[in-house]
């Protein structure tokens, strides 16, 4: 017997992914772990998924993959996810990404997939050499979504891209085969406020592959590295202005004044107002305590987190298997809609 079409309006659903490329930073925590974790509280079911099948799509060591992945999660819950509140569980653990995935290439169109900047920015001038998983990557990331009927998706800026595609492509679906299947997803953007830049250049993003560690706070970094990277930022000679405009063509101020903005949960005017006059000798200080304050026991119960894999491995299992219960019905019914027969 077929199934009938699922055409209730969408209820509410999160869905987050981040690459385990490498280790996270402050930019990782601010920009999307910590909106993650507020989610959560607001209590609308999400699922955040380690994007273990993304990551391959450029060169990853074995050994290093398996550990990024395990870092990624204990990172999750060291900041507050709890996995018995969110579904926390790494992509190649339900197959349903992946076999959605393909269905949703055949939809997509060469022609859209050819406009993602991502794409040619990450495969550069070589692009003869990129992976055929980079180009379809996309398609990948619009079925992480729409195999859970996702209808919120926190990202920051440089995933618009893939979401305003992953619209495109429900609405494709939906069109092709006459019916109201897939959610249009709405993106959530993380605005520039959270974006957290280099602590060595205020115009660079904060990055894990930047060469200079100075330039980064790492999620895995101790109290006494996270004070001296503060303490040693790049600042400019001016003391903290009073109001926001100040802080035009100072990007380093602007950053740190970020910072304190989003590990103290109020706005950057608020920081001003608080701030303003003050010279960095002072301000400084004052951040380096609270990023310590912050950040140093997510750093800690990572580390104790990561002595115990076998931890994390279970929690991993067992959100796979939770997401695999929203997930199989989904790809059940998209088979039928397509014609594929199955018993
Ligand atoms: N492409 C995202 C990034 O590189 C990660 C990602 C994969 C993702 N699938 C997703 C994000 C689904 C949100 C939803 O940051």
């Amino acid at each position: 017997m077929t199934a009938p079409i699922d055409t209730r309006p969408h209820t509410p659903r999160v869905f987050s992914g981040i690459q385990p490329s490498g280790g996270l930073t402050l930019g990782n925590y601010l920009g999307a772990i910590k909106r993650f974790v507020a989610m959560q509280e607001s209590g609308t079911p999400s699922l955040y998924c380690m994007v273990d099948l993304h990551a391959i799509t450029v060169w990853q060591d074995p050994a290093s993959l398996s550990r990024a992945t395990r870092e990624l999660c204990a990172g999750f819950i060291a900041s507050g996810l709890d996995p018995e509140k969110s579904i926390l569980f790494n992509q190649s653990q339900v197959a349903e990404h992946a076999q959605l995935g393909w269905v949703l290439s055949c939809v997509a169109r060469m022609g859209w997939m050819k406009r993602m900047t991502q794409f040619k920015d990450k495969a550069g001038k070589n692009a003869e050499n990129a992976s055929l998983g980079l180009f379809g990557y996309p398609a990948l990331m619009a079925a992480d979504i729409l195999i859970y009927h996702a209808t919120h998706v926190p990202v920051g800026e440089d995933q618009k891209q893939h979401l305003e595609l992953t619209r495109d492509i429900a609405a494709k679906f939906n069109h092709d085969y006459g019916v109201d299947f897939f959610p249009i997803t709405e993106p959530v953007i993380e605005g520039a406020a959270t974006r957290v830049m280099s602590l060595r250049d205020g115009s660079k993003k904060m990055s894990k592959s930047d060469p200079s560690d100075m330039s980064r706070i790492n999620m895995t970094d101790d109290a006494d590295t996270i004070a001296k990277k503060i303490r040693k930022a790049k600042t400019d000679a001016e003391p903290l202005p009073s109001e926001l405009d100040g802080l035009e063509g100072r990007p380093e101020a602007r950053n740190l004044v970020n910072i304190y903005a989003g590990l103290a949960d109020v706005s950057a005017e608020d920081v001003m107002r608080e701030m303003g006059g003050r010279a960095f000798s002072e301000f400084k200080p004052a951040l380096a305590d609270l990023a310590v304050d912050k950040m140093a026991p997510i750093s800690g119960e990572m580390s104790r987190l990561m002595q115990d894999t076998g931890e994390i491995d279970a929690i991993l299992a067992r959100g796979a298997a939770d997401a695999r219960a929203i997930a199989a019905p989904i790809l059940k019914r998209t088979y039928e809609i397509v014609g594929m027969v199955g018993s």
